[in-house]
């Protein structure tokens, strides 16, 4: 039974991997820095067959301490602070937690065992204010935030330890992908969660910024199975995930309020609150190399992902009612 160890396991796509994990047989070691209450909501209905174990991408030595216990395989880097706007506000958190954290994990494979196979959850914020439209591979990177900034360190180093040691490290270029357990604060699930309200009466308006935006919006049970077939190949190397389709922020409002009968024009309120001090207008993947090389694609649109959003939104808050 191979085994895997997954850092950021506790956030929407650690549940995911840990789940598609143990479908294809392997022991999933989790990884989850201390906290003071357990949140291991995304994890609950497989927190059993999974081992966890506490480590913190901040602190080097419980990062060897984990591989020389559990000796796994495949090692899926998924820890990061993820929300594009506290990396504003907190840029040198992000920096340690992002940029080096990815360090702080390769030198400890380095050191434990260099046969073991890295995943680095690279991002297309890294592509930020765009060179070439639809981004690829070889898309030059402009990013547009702190996040957008550390991620392309921790891409940069990645490769680097790939050519410098010969690691066999992948980085995965994944564009924005959503469900139901993604965090209430991401733009999607902050719109099917108020929607779901709206359509029940528990709330009146939204609140939301740049309604121009664009994104290239996948389902992240779909972009788990690339990270791992990354990792199955003969050799490393890196891959666009994504959709091929960009959509705006208002195109996501339209359709997940229309599919509750609600015109969206009645309850949005545009809020600067929300903007940011330098955006990523547009970004649309092209995932030719992950269709050739990894035979993958997605099996979710942009209408059945707002959709069952939406859906696990109004099943959740009137579960909640009862
Ligand atoms: P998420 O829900 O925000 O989860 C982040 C995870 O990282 C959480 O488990 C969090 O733990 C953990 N973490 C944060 N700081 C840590 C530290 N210092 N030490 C150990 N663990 C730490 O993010 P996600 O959407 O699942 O994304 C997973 C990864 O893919 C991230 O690296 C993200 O930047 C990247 N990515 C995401 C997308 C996307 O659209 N979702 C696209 C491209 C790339 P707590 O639960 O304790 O906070
Ligand atoms: N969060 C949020 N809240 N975003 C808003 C809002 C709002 O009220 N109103 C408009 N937006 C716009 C943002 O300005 C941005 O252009 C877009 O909606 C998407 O924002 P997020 O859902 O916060 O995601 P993101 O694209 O910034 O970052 C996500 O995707 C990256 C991949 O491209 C995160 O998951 C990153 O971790 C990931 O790397």
């Amino acid at each position: 039974m191979p085994t895997a160890l997954v850092t950021g396991v506790t956030g929407q796509d650690g549940s995911y991997l840990a789940e598609f994990l143990l479908q294809q047989g392997y022991k999933v070691i989790g990884m989850v820095r201390r906290t003071s209450t357990i949140n291991f909501e995304r994890l609950k209905h497989i927190q059993r067959q999974i081992e966890i174990v506490q480590g913190d991408l901040l602190d080097q030595m419980s990062l060897i301490g984990i591989l020389q216990d559990h000796r796994p395989q495949e090692v899926y880097n998924l820890a990061a602070q993820s929300f594009v706007p506290t990396s504003f506000s907190q840029p040198v958190l992000t920096g340690e937690f992002t940029a080096l954290g990815v360090t702080r994990m390769l030198e400890a494979i380095r050191f434990v065992d260099p046969q073991i196979r890295f995943y680095q959850a690279s991002s297309s914020e890294m592509f930020g204010k765009v060179m070439e439209v639809p981004q690829r591979e070889t898309t030059p990177l402009y990013p547009r935030s702190p996040y957008g900034v550390a991620k392309v360190y921790g891409h940069w180093i990645t490769i680097n330890y790939r050519e410098s040691y010969n690691l066999f490290g992948c980085s995965g270029i994944l564009f924005n992908h959503e469900s139901p357990r993604r965090g209430l604060e991401f733009v999607t699930h902050k719109i099917t969660d108020a929607a779901a309200r709206i359509k029940l009466g528990l709330a009146h308006e939204l609140h939301l910024g740049n309604l121009e935006a664009r994104r290239d919006w996948g389902y992240a049970g779909d972009y788990v199975r690339a990270m791992w077939l990354m990792l199955q190949q003969d050799a490393p190397d890196d891959y666009v995930v994504a959709t091929g389709e960009t959509h705006s922020v208002q195109e996501f409002v339209e359709e997940a309020f229309s599919y509750l009968d609600l015109d969206w024009k009645q309850y949005v309120v545009q809020d600067p609150k929300y903007y940011r001090p330098a955006e990523v207008d547009l970004l649309v993947g092209d995932p030719a190399k992950a269709g050739a090389k990894l035979g993958w694609e997605p099996t979710v649109n942009f209408r059945q992902l707002v959709r069952l959003m939406v859906d696990a939104d109004l099943q959740t808050l009137q579960n909640n009612e009862k």
